[in-house]
């Protein structure tokens, strides 16, 4: 972030106190703080009897061997039966989980509870048929149909560890991920919905398997297909129809009940290589945190809420805040399929008013979009069931706050902005909407049973006023165990940077009255639309087209998005000047290799990049390029001549 931002931040002075009829009712006092300070596992232990224990823990947490955690040691339960057939049997299976609204418009259907338990229970016993054993990995690539969260839960149920791929992912990302994990099923479908139209996605899936099988024959043994569009597709013998082999199935399934600490999911995230992570959760502490702050922060009253967040559910967002916080606590959840502006952009303000939503869930980069497209949009519908927004993904800038309290809010719903991560699970820093006075921009403090802190390059505290890292000082239910098969891996990248501590990859500044401002990643992760990605892994994605020497991506500050991918290419000599449409063939190239998510919004052809004498390349220049500022301090590079040359053919290019 520029520092023009930084202090314009520091400037803010507006504060929104919780209304006081939202704050005598909150499931949060600020009592919990207190509680969590002085007995912070007892506090945990508490949280966790949120959940329906088979047997219960011996040890609350195990931190004998940090980083690698254990909590609940010794408890075991099933995260399927917490989401499902416990509520069926404490009576609520009339009520519903999901209203389901697909794509074309008039495609919506309610699922109730003991619906859903029925089609898990279909699911498990259709998976067992196809082999799947506890500790085999499944790997999901579906659109955002009810098959999706059925096809985790069934998983969750066998105690098979689910890898959700995000459907915009390609074919190349598919299958690394599959390899990575060695997943032997995978559940997809022949299509999804994009703007009323089909848009397939068994090609990619034939595509992966393909690449799969030429490393690993045999790793692939099925392919469960929904089908969901009706499109042609192309069979092969690993296929299977989901609705044949899971229909067929007895909606009666006998849980087995799991440790603690079995794998639950990985879900794989951007780093800073080019190899994405894949990030573990276990069982009890992942349903713990994403149950707790499910009910804390959203302030869930299960009986009479409506809950909507918008997140797909191939990222954190959706397990955490679609699937797994909200159905332990039983609550009523919108799930959505399509876009924001199909058929119109009103949609989801007309879903709202449909489904009278109370508390909502979204990403700041729909925020600014919704900005721009007017307030007369929302302000045609009633808007007046919402009691709680919250926001995700990335720093939310003031305007759009208020913005988003005042026109979606009504100027009346408290604003929870949400600090977390695919790594800590469920949500860390967060108001808490019956007690905080919020200040736009801010994620506040920690919540009650986290220790996080600002720090500086030393590890320690930063006074209030000041900015550095941002750091978890105390384990968490639901952090991450560890990047699945590379323990080493885990500890460098999170615990080596300072003793004893979390390091997130942000950074982040304390007010003068110790609030935090997370001001975004501090590593070469850039976040586009709330999305991770590597600007390492964009920069193997173009050095592997044929034409591309070298390449250099880095994170521009844009408007809508938050951050745009901005790439410098060098072309192989034999290239030439690579032909009229390089820039379209190396952007459909990015789409290919990792998915339409990277595409960078520009491409720059250059001679050369600045470097260091020592070969690093130096992104804060290409960033100032890319921003259009003028270009800072060129004394260490190798050649000074380098951003001259550079400079010049942005301004051409572009
Ligand atoms: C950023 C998404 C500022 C941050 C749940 C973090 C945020 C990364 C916020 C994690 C927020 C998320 N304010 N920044 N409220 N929430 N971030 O793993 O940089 O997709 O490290 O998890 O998003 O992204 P991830």
């Amino acid at each position: 972030m520029s520092n023009e931002a930084l202090s314009n931040l520091s400037h803010e002075d507006r504060r929104f106190d919780p209304p006081a009829d939202f704050a005598a009712q909150a499931n949060l006092t600020a009592a919990a703080y207190e509680q969590a300070d002085a007995d912070r596992l007892g506090f945990w232990a508490e949280q966790a009897e949120r959940l329906s224990w088979e047997s219960r823990w011996d040890q609350v947490l195990d931190w004998s061997n940090p980083p690698f955690a254990k909590w609940f040691v010794g408890g075991k339960l099933n995260a399927a039966y917490n989401c499902v057939d416990r509520h069926v049997e404490a009576g609520a299976g009339e009520k519903v989980a999901f209203h389901w609204v697909g794509e074309p418009a008039e495609d919506a259907r309610d699922i109730t509870y003991a619906e859903l338990k029925d089609e898990v229970c279909r699911a498990a016993n259709a998976l067992v048929e196809l082999g799947v054993k506890a500790g085999d990995r499944v790997a999901i690539y579906l659109p955002m149909i009810p098959e999706a969260v059925v096809a985790m839960l069934a998983c969750a149920r066998l105690g098979a560890p689910h890898t959700v791929i995000f459907g915009g992912f390609s074919a190349e990302a598919l299958s690394s991920r599959v390899l990575d994990c060695g997943a032997k099923v995978i559940i997809t479908a022949d299509g999804g919905y994009r703007r009323g139209a089909p848009s397939a996605l068994k090609p990619a899936v034939d595509e992966a398997v393909a690449k799969v099988e030429a490393e690993q024959p045999g790793l692939v043994e099925h392919v469960l297909v929904v089908r969901r569009t009706g499109q042609e597709v192309a069979s092969t013998e690993k296929d299977l129809w989901w609705e044949e082999v899971v229909g067929r199935q007895s909606s009666e399934h006998v849980c087995e009940f799991f440790d603690a600490e079995h794998p639950l999911y990985v879900m794989y995230t951007s780093g800073t290589t080019g190899k994405p992570k894949g990030i573990l959760h276990t069982t009890g502490g992942y349903l713990v945190g994403a149950a707790y702050t499910h009910w804390g922060i959203f302030d869930l009253k299960a009986d009479t809420d409506v809950y909507w967040c918008t997140a797909d559910i191939g990222w954190v967002t959706g397990h955490s805040y679609m699937v797994y916080g909200p159905l332990a606590n039983q609550a009523t959840s919108v799930m959505y399929e399509g876009v924001p502006d199909a058929p119109h952009k009103g949609r989801w303000w007309e879903v709202i008013e449909k489904y009278k939503v109370t508390i909502f869930y979204t990403a700041p980069t729909a925020i600014r979009t919704f900005m721009k497209w007017g307030d007369e949009i929302p302000a045609s519908f009633d808007l007046s069931s919402l009691r709680l927004l919250g926001s995700v993904g990335e720093p939310i800038n003031p305007e759009a706050y208020v913005w988003y309290r005042d026109t979606i809010g009504g100027s009346r719903t408290p604003v929870v902005d949400t600090w977390w991560q695919t790594e800590t699970g469920s949500i860390l820093i967060s108001p808490l909407p019956g007690v905080t006075s919020a200040k736009p921009g801010s994620a506040m403090r920690a919540i009650p049973g986290i220790a996080a802190d600002v720090v500086n390059d030393e590890g320690e505290s930063v006074p209030d006023g000041s900015g550095g890292y941002l750091v978890i000082r105390e384990p968490w239910p639901s952090m991450l165990r560890t990047l699945w098969g590379d323990d080493e891996r885990f500890k460098e990248t999170y615990w080596s940077r300072f003793e004893g501590m979390y390091f997130a990859g942000d950074g982040a500044k304390k007010d003068e009255d110790g609030d935090v401002w997370v001001l975004g990643r501090v590593d070469d992760v850039m976040n586009v639309s709330g999305h991770r990605l590597s600007t390492t892994e964009i920069e193997s994605a173009l050095v592997s087209h044929p034409k591309v020497a070298e390449a250099a991506v880095v994170g521009a500050t844009d408007e809508m998005t938050g951050q745009a991918v901005c790439a410098y290419v060098i072309l192989r000599e034999a290239a030439g000047d690579g032909g009229d449409d390089i820039i379209t063939e190396l952007r459909n190239h990015v789409a290919h290799e990792i998915g339409a998510i990277a595409k960078p919004r520009q491409i720059m052809i250059v001679p050369e990049l600045p470097k260091t004498r020592s070969g690093k390349i130096m992104r804060r220049l290409l960033r100032d390029v890319a921003e259009n500022r003028e270009v800072g301090d060129v004394t260490t590079l190798a050649d000074s001549n380098v951003m001259r040359l550079i400079s010049e053919g942005a301004a051409t290019s572009t």
